[in-house]
């Protein structure tokens, strides 16, 4: 495979003959829930990780859709601030890879706003249609090309500019993951990283059963980049911003689940959502526990940019 493989043998890559392994179980099961509760992500395609604030916004005089509106907002603003710490407005990349890539959200936004031909690479068979139907009612087929692979068998050499991935290594083994991309990009190019740093264990275990992940450390990332030959040239630490999406996530399910208690039918609160009360009632619990996890900084969110030397 590499950036320019036609997009018909790129979705014939097979999945594992064992069977999907426990993260796309895990996507594949939640693939329309993140699609009824984030929409269109405001662009034409979900986004499925945290947004980022300036600061907090009152809850209390507004409803679930406008909450809604604002989280994805917020998530527009995570890339739109990734893209200008990453020099993407001054230097656009014209191959990029997105490696984790979702529902493809982000997928678009390098397609539509920087003009990137986009390698949407994910491990969820489920994915792969709604990546081609959202590329395709987006108007940007011809420049998406959704892949599906585990990125650890990666072994593409020298195609890409530069490769994304927005809060997808945190399922990876990153050393293998570092390997692979080095080898995939083309000498000075470049790998950014969105994605959340254990400060301690006390979060880890709560967080990694809860997603289905591998929470690191930000030391393991560096020495994994390093061992691979890329160099850190962009540390941007956005906790602060991001705490607030937890409220704003809270307030959501919160809403949403008081308006199905008020007109009884909660039928139809799951039928409009995704979520059953029950699944509400339990998102807003956990999400109050992990806005006290950010604020506290047992976890930390940054924004990391990693090069490849030029030859
Ligand atoms: C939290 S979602 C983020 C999606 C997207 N980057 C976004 O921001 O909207 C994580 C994504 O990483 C993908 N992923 C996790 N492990 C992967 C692997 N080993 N290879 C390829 N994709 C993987 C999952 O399938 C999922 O699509």
């Amino acid at each position: 495979m590499d950036g320019t493989q036609s997009p018909s043998s790129a979705t014939a890559v097979a999945a594992p003959a064992a069977g999907p392994g426990p993260v796309p179980a895990y996507y594949s099961a939640k693939t329309e829930e993140i699609i009824r509760k984030y929409g269109n992500g405001g662009r034409g395609a979900p986004h499925y990780h945290l947004g980022l604030f300036d600061g907090p916004l009152p809850t209390s005089q507004i409803g679930p859709e406008a909450i809604r509106e604002r989280i994805c907002r917020a998530q527009e603003a995570m890339l739109e601030r990734a893209a200008r710490r990453w020099g993407v407005f001054a230097a656009p990349p014209g191959s990029l890879l997105d490696i984790g890539c979702g529902l493809g959200g982000g997928s678009l936004y390098w397609a539509q706003e920087h003009g990137a031909r986009v390698t949407a690479l994910t491990n969820t068979a489920a994915h792969i249609p709604h990546l081609w139907e959202f590329s395709r009612a987006a108007g940007v087929a011809d420049r998406i090309s959704p892949v599906l692979m585990d990125v650890h068998d990666l072994s593409t050499e020298r195609a890409y500019d530069a490769a994304v991935a927005f809060e997808s290594t945190n399922h990876m083994e990153r050393y293998r993951l570092f390997e692979v991309v080095a080898r995939a990009l083309r000498p000075g190019g470049w790998f950014g990283i969105e994605d959340h740093f254990l400060t301690g264990d006390r979060a880890a275990e709560y967080l990694n059963d809860y997603y289905t992940t591998r929470l690191g450390t930000f030391d393991e990332y560096l020495s994994a980049a390093r061992a691979a030959g890329l160099e850190l040239a962009d540390n941007d630490d956005v906790t602060a911003g991001v705490t607030e999406f937890w409220v704003q996530s809270m307030a959501w399910s919160a809403t949403e689940l008081e308006r199905a208690m008020q007109s009884g039918d909660a039928g139809e609160t799951t039928e409009r959502t995704g979520f059953t009360t029950a699944r509400l009632a339990e998102s807003a619990r956990k999400h109050g526990i992990f806005f006290r996890l950010w604020r506290d900084r047992e976890v930390e969110t940054r924004l990391l940019l990693f090069r490849l030397p030029p030859r």
